[in-house]
């Protein structure tokens, strides 16, 4: 690994924010915390997370639920055709198929959302690149400009083969959410500042957010 890749994941051990889905290993909670946070801000979200899998602990237990159901415990969090999906793909299948490449194309998932998934519970050394994600890398190698599809086959190549796929995804997306902010980064916390070739304009990758599907 290279050593600004150990001090990133050095970094999110010691800074990464307790958040009720860190360690998460099974899939399904993995699921529900990822869909929850394609539109939702992660200090909402916490309380629908809680409440929903409270509710229906396993995807079995919701496909069993009336969608009315599912809806009345999605109340508040918005977007509901997320709770919708959610619902469908829990009647669809019995259990989460563990690739990228099943997982994508579910009920209520795109490439992020199933990149998510499985590196973080199946460990597939796959690339989840949200808008945070794409910020990071914009500045980090001052890539103005650059289209989505090229953040993304950045971020595939620059996953560190010893890494834990799911560690790293969200070691990036926490620095994205906690010091590489759009409007003005915390360079000062951010343990990758002294190689950041944006550093001295991060104004100019303001990448505009792309909703996440
Ligand atoms: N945004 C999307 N996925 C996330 C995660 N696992 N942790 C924090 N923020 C996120």
């Amino acid at each position: 690994m290279k050593a600004w890749q150990e001090a990133l994941l050095a970094w999110y051990r010691k800074h990464a924010r307790p958040l009720p889905w860190r360690g998460e290993k099974d899939p399904y909670r993995i699921l529900v915390s990822e869909v929850l946070l394609q539109q939702t801000q992660v200090r909402q979200a916490i309380p629908y997370y809680r409440r929903f899998l409270q509710r229906f602990p396993t995807l079995k237990a919701l496909g069993e639920a009336p969608l009315e159901e599912v809806l009345r415990v999605w109340q508040g969090a918005g977007y509901y055709r997320r709770a919708v999906h959610l619902h469908r793909l829990a009647q669809q299948v019995e259990a989460l198929p563990q690739s990228f490449a099943q997982l994508k194309g579910l009920p209520g998932l795109g490439p992020y959302t199933a990149a998510a998934v499985a590196s973080m519970a199946f460990g597939e050394r796959v690339a989840a690149v949200d808008g945070n994600v794409r910020r990071v890398l914009a500045r980090l190698f001052a890539l103005e400009g650059a289209s989505p599809k090229a953040l993304q086959g950045l971020a595939q190549s620059l996953m560190p083969e010893e890494a834990h796929p799911g560690e790293w995804n969200q070691a990036l997306m926490e620095l994205g959410a906690t010091v590489c902010l759009p409007r003005k980064p915390l360079c000062g916390a951010c343990p990758l500042a002294s190689r950041c070739r944006g550093k001295e304009a991060p104004e100019r990758y303001p990448l505009p957010q792309r909703r996440k599907v």
